[in-house]
């Protein structure tokens, strides 16, 4: 079941991310994470890290699971996942290290790297999973016509993926990898309770077809309309054609 909560503009949108979000943490400090990249979220984190300096909310028993990483750029690139969410969230707040889990897309043998995260995470159950969504209606890579069933596995980015994330480098798509490791839909389906956020025009379109367009892979999160508990939080541009 999907709600919708429908907020004014950004800031909005990250308020009551983070009121859901924070929500979660102070009730279990060992809650299990699913995070995710992008710009959508960053607000978000923002207020995570803003909490956890005056009110000293802990991460130290939080585990947390990244959705996906671009292949070809080391981990220490300036636009590799693991560097925005250490520089966006990680970095600021008292995480273990050991409890923070991003798909490694280092090395030669990518199949060895999906399977050692799809073993990670069976053993445990993601309590919120917070998502944003691409405007062609991805969830983490999950590019239209995946299979609801995928686990986490390497694919190739589209091309209007590889136009959205150009602004990350330089505008140059050259410059952009056509790869990475995700989650499948199937890891982001089993997490307790889902959180998607998104704000802007260019969403709107990717927000009707999941809530109200008819569950097809031609839009990977239509998928949601089958989870038991799903908030999606967005701003009313985002909303304008709902
Ligand atoms: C990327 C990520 C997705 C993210 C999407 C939207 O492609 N892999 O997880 O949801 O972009 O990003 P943004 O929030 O910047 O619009």
């Amino acid at each position: 079941m999907i709600k919708v909560i429908i907020c004014k503009d950004y800031q909005d949108v990250s308020d009551k991310a983070a009121e859901i979000m924070l929500d979660v943490v102070k009730n279990n400090p060992e809650a299990v994470l699913g995070l995710a990249t992008g710009s959508s979220p960053i607000g978000l984190y923002q207020r995570m890290i803003k909490d956890h300096k005056e009110n000293g909310t802990s991460y130290a028993e939080i585990t947390t699971f990244n959705l996906d990483e671009y292949i070809g750029l080391d981990r220490d690139h300036s636009q590799s996942y693991y560097t925005f969410m250490h520089e966006n969230l990680f970095n600021h707040i008292n995480m273990k290290e050991e409890n923070i889990n991003i798909p490694s897309t280092q090395g030669s043998d990518m199949q060895a790297n999906c399977d050692a995260y799809n073993e990670k995470l069976a053993k445990y159950q993601i309590d919120l999973q917070l998502l944003g969504i691409g405007s062609n209606g991805h969830l983490a890579f999950n590019e239209p016509g995946t299979p609801f069933d995928s686990v986490t596995q390497v694919v190739d980015l589209v091309e209007s993926t590889i136009k959205d994330n150009a602004r990350f480098f330089d505008y140059d798509m050259s410059k952009v990898p056509t790869q990475s490791i995700t989650m499948g839909i199937k890891n982001i389906m089993d997490a307790k309770r889902i959180l998607l956020v998104a704000s802007g025009k260019n969403k709107a379109d990717a927000i009707f077809k999941t809530v109200n367009g008819e569950v097809s892979t031609d839009c990977p999160a239509s998928i949601l309309q089958k989870h038991p508990d799903v908030t999606i939080v967005v701003d009313e541009e985002a909303a304008s054609l709902l």
